[in-house]
């Protein structure tokens, strides 16, 4: 893999892949102009993130495990020119957290992706032989999807792959009414107890956002099936969808394949229009091959997210070493394509996160992989203490750009707690009204990270509870709003309300701090915020770490522990 000052950009799913052809219509992120930098990126990065993926270059794909080998395949334009070059590049990992590169194992050779090799996803075979379906463009610029196998199964590193000579395997056309520039992204298949296959497909009809099915007796041969899996008036296009099942009473992954009474099953979207992913939870039929999600589970700000910051194109694999589902999605950058490419890289993976269904029935809960852990050094722990309302605490002894905090908080007076207006129903519109400087009753408490000296820099990670109509309502913010004093960057403010309970639980809150990541999980990764900062000050060892109540009441730390975090090998 050649090095170059070439450059790169990185996703997880098809994202990036849209983005190639795409351009013209889609209103992504990518840049033509990113494509190509005549500079040298700079020795000193202090954005660079030290534990989190990053590939020298480039996008991400479909991950797996084989042979107990991880498996993150993802794509990259090894001239760092145009797109036509997109190719899948390969790393792989024994721990989900240190990477060794390989050579890109999927590049056009075919009609059928002579124009790129987009994203897709990956299927592990009952025989335990993996596959790959991705998206091609072929030479009229249309979207297909093309199949490949490994070319020798004893190599568990998989260098080495071959793609069918049926390619592509799917097509659309005129006749069955799919666009043709609006159709990618095959998910990973599941097996029916009728020995069919199945793979979702991501497009849209209109405004109409689609998961377009087939099915086939032999993952070769594909038929169209009468109606898709699941659709929705008014989201536009879905890019990368997820469709798997999770136990209802267990923390433990299962199979994409698994059916039956012990399961719910999730549909994920990337919704191409707002750069958001929603997720819903609901029933799958197997006879009738449709998806209903639960009553009141939608594809929309009213409906549930698996990161209320910044999470795209992500993709979930059955981890079979260790039971559990894996999650992976791209954190874009929010710094201005120029500084991007003056840095030479742009996009980061999030922490790989166990992903399962919560009690409740009601949402998935995610937490990063407990492999993460093994990179925590130095720690530093806070005895349990009352917090007096306007106070804030410095934790010293760990290094604050580059840590693992975990805390936990009770409220007593919870009778104290600000009235919700009825009105107030959008959590991140809540969390700029109410940012880290609007002092209120409960809250907001919290941690900040990444903070300079005197704090003329800092992100406010942190909680506010408010007394809703019957019940407590707890917000979860992510201030970005002082994040840096380079006004160029992105400081939106993010939010998301917390289904925890303060009267009978403690509000957890655990957050990854990773240079320019602040990925953050609440109640235990009941909701789950990533952000992006730039800070000029509180950088490497100027970096501040404290613990903060700037609501009038007091609140109890009731635990909490900070660990400097060690380097990843990555790539
Ligand atoms: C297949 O992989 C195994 C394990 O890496 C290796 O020993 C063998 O030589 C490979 N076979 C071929 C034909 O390359
Ligand atoms: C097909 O999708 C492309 C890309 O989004 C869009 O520009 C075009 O209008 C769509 N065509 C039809 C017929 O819907
Ligand atoms: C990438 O980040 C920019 C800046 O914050 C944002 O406008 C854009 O929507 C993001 N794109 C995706 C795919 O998340
Ligand atoms: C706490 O609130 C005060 C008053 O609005 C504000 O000046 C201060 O910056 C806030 N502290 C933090 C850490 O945001
Ligand atoms: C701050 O923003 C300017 C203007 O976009 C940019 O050129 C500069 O590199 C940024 N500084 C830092 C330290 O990121």
């Amino acid at each position: 893999m050649a090095i170059s000052s070439a450059w790169l950009f990185f996703f997880l799913c098809s994202l990036f892949l849209s983005h190639g052809v795409l351009e013209l219509e889609a209103s992504h992120h990518f840049d033509p102009n990113l494509q190509v930098s005549s500079t040298t990126p700079p020795e000193y990065q202090p954005y660079r993130t030290s534990y989190h993926f990053q590939p020298p270059k480039n996008w991400i794909n479909g991950p797996m495990v084989y042979k107990g080998i991880y498996h993150l395949m993802y794509q990259y334009n090894p001239e760092g020119t145009a797109w036509g070059n997109i190719v899948w590049a390969h790393s792989t990992s024994t721990d989900l957290v240190n990477w060794t590169p390989h050579d890109p194992i999927i590049y056009p050779s075919q009609p059928s992706d002579i124009n790129g090799c987009w994203s897709g996803s990956t299927t592990i075979m009952p025989s335990g032989t993996p596959v790959i379906l991705y998206t091609g463009i072929n030479p009229k610029q249309e979207q297909v999807q093309n199949l490949a196998m490994p070319k020798n199964l004893s190599d568990p590193y998989l260098t080495e792959w071959v793609k069918s000579p049926k390619n592509p395997v799917i097509s659309p056309s005129p006749e069955n009414h799919i666009n043709a520039s609006s159709f990618r992204d095959p998910s990973t298949a599941w097996l029916g107890s009728d020995g069919t296959w199945r793979v979702v497909i991501g497009s849209k009809t209109d405004r109409r956002g689609l998961a377009i099915l087939y099915r086939s007796k032999d993952i070769v041969t594909w038929i169209l099936s009468q109606h898709p899996l699941h659709s929705v008036e008014g989201n536009g296009m879905w890019e990368c969808p997820d469709f798997f099942p999770v136990s209802i009473d267990s923390n433990r992954g299962v199979d994409t394949s698994t059916l039956g009474p012990k399961v719910k099953h999730v549909l994920k979207v990337s919704l191409d229009d707002t750069k958001y992913e929603y997720y819903t939870i609901g029933t799958y039929d197997l006879d009738k091959d449709i998806y209903i999600p639960n009553i009141g589970s939608v594809e929309s700000d009213l409906g549930l997210r698996y990161d209320y910051g910044k999470f795209y194109a992500s993709k979930t694999f059955f981890d079979s070493l260790k039971n559990r589902r894996i999650l992976w999605g791209w954190l874009n950058e929010s710094s201005i394509p120029d500084d991007d490419r003056k840095k030479g890289w742009a996009g980061v993976q999030a922490i790989p996160r166990t992903l399962w269904l919560d009690k409740s029935g009601k949402q998935l809960v995610q937490w990063p992989i407990t492999e993460i852990e093994m990179l925590r050094g130095q720690q530093v722990n806070l005895p349990q203490q009352v917090l007096k309302g306007g106070l804030a605490l410095e934790v010293s002894g760990v290094t604050a750009a580059q840590a693992d905090v975990v805390i936990s908080f009770k409220a007593s007076d919870l009778e104290k707690a600000e009235v919700l207006d009825p009105s107030w129903t959008n959590p991140q519109v809540l969390c700029k009204q109410k940012s880290a400087s609007v002092r209120g009753s409960l809250g907001p408490f919290g941690l900040l990270v990444l903070a300079s000296k005197g704090l003329q820099e800092v992100t406010a990670v942190f909680y506010r509870i408010f007394k809703g109509q019957n019940k407590y309502v707890v917000l979860m913010c992510s201030d970005q709003s002082r994040s840096s004093l380079n006004d160029s960057t992105d400081k939106a403010n993010y939010g998301a309300f917390l289904d925890v309970d303060p009267v009978h639980e403690e509000l957890s809150l655990r957050s990854l701090i990773d240079h320019s990541i602040v990925e953050s999980f609440g109640g235990g990764g009941k909701s789950v915020i990533a952000a992006r900062v730039y800070p000029t000050l509180a950088i490497d060892g100027q970096a501040q770490l404290q613990v903060f109540n700037n609501g009038t009441e007091n609140v109890q730390i009731t635990s909490m522990s900070a660990w400097s975090m060690k380097k990843a090998l990555i790539n």
